[in-house]
């Protein structure tokens, strides 16, 4: 993508020119199960400007997905706060998040979630659906991303009967649907052979073209890494700059 690097700022004491649409202070998150607490990231520190496109990479267990939850309000930290288009979504009650998420907000998940009795079509809308669009705006919506994906065969299949890799384009399609301000994926491209990675590549970058839309997205992929502005990792439970 072709923009100008940003200068990468990532720390309380960077000079940010505009507010970020997304701040990330002093976050801290650890998880407990038995008995046993698990710390995963530790006064961790991000700013990402509108329209910046990153790549998390970084090896099994480091604390990518925790990231991303925490960055899409889908985790609460323990300590910190998550600011985003300047509103502190820390201290959002759930109901209220959760009207927040679905109109700023895209998500691919690791595991996609999609509704496997429904159809490829009906999954896609269901985020117009739940937000209370009209029915017939978000099916052309639905329709015209499907159709782009290269999905137009598929929209009336059930999800359980389309493909790995088909059901990886229907969950990017569903996080898509409804133009989010902020798309985050996790490993988008995880089940995909290379004409179809290199399709969702193609894809990801015109809708940062078209609609100046923000992206995070973990990868293992370093084609996909490639296309993103800037590569971060976590190193010591914090978000720090690669290369
Ligand atoms: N809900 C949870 N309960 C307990 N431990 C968790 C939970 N979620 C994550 N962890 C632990 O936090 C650590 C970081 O997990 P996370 O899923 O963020 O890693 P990751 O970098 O995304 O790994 P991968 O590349 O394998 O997806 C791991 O040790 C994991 O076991
Ligand atoms: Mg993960």
């Amino acid at each position: 993508m072709d923009r100008e690097k940003s200068t990468g700022d990532c720390g309380p004491e960077a000079g940010p020119d505009k507010l970020p649409l997304i701040r990330m202070e002093n976050i801290s998150k650890s998880f407990t199960t038995n008995g046993t607490t698990v710390s995963v990231l530790d006064s961790l520190w991000v700013d990402i400007h509108e329209g910046e496109t990153i790549a998390i990479v970084g090896e099994s267990g480091i604390g990518k997905t925790t990231f991303l939850h925490v960055l899409g309000t889908l985790e609460r930290p323990d300590k910190g706060r998550v600011s985003l288009a300047g509103a502190d979504v820390t201290a959002m009650k759930n109901a209220e998040l959760a009207s927040f998420r679905n109109h700023f907000l895209g998500f691919v998940f690791q595991f996609h979630y999609l509704l496997p009795e429904f159809s490829t079509l009906e999954n896609v809308m269901m985020p117009g659906l739940i937000a209370g669009m009209k029915r017939v705006e978000i099916k052309d919506a639905a329709e015209s991303i499907l159709m782009r994906m290269g999905l137009k065969e598929r929209l009336a299949n059930r999800v359980v009967d389309l493909s790995g890799g088909e059901q990886q384009r229907v969950a990017l399609a569903r996080a898509i649907v409804m133009r989010p301000k902020i798309l985050l994926a996790d490993e988008p491209t995880g089940n995909l052979d290379q004409k179809n990675s290199s399709q969702v590549h193609e894809f990801l970058a015109e809708l940062n073209r078209e609609f100046d839309m923000t992206m995070v997205v973990v990868t293992h992929n370093p084609r996909l890494a490639d296309y993103m502005e800037r590569k971060m990792t976590i190193e010591n439970k914090r978000l720090v700059e690669v290369g």
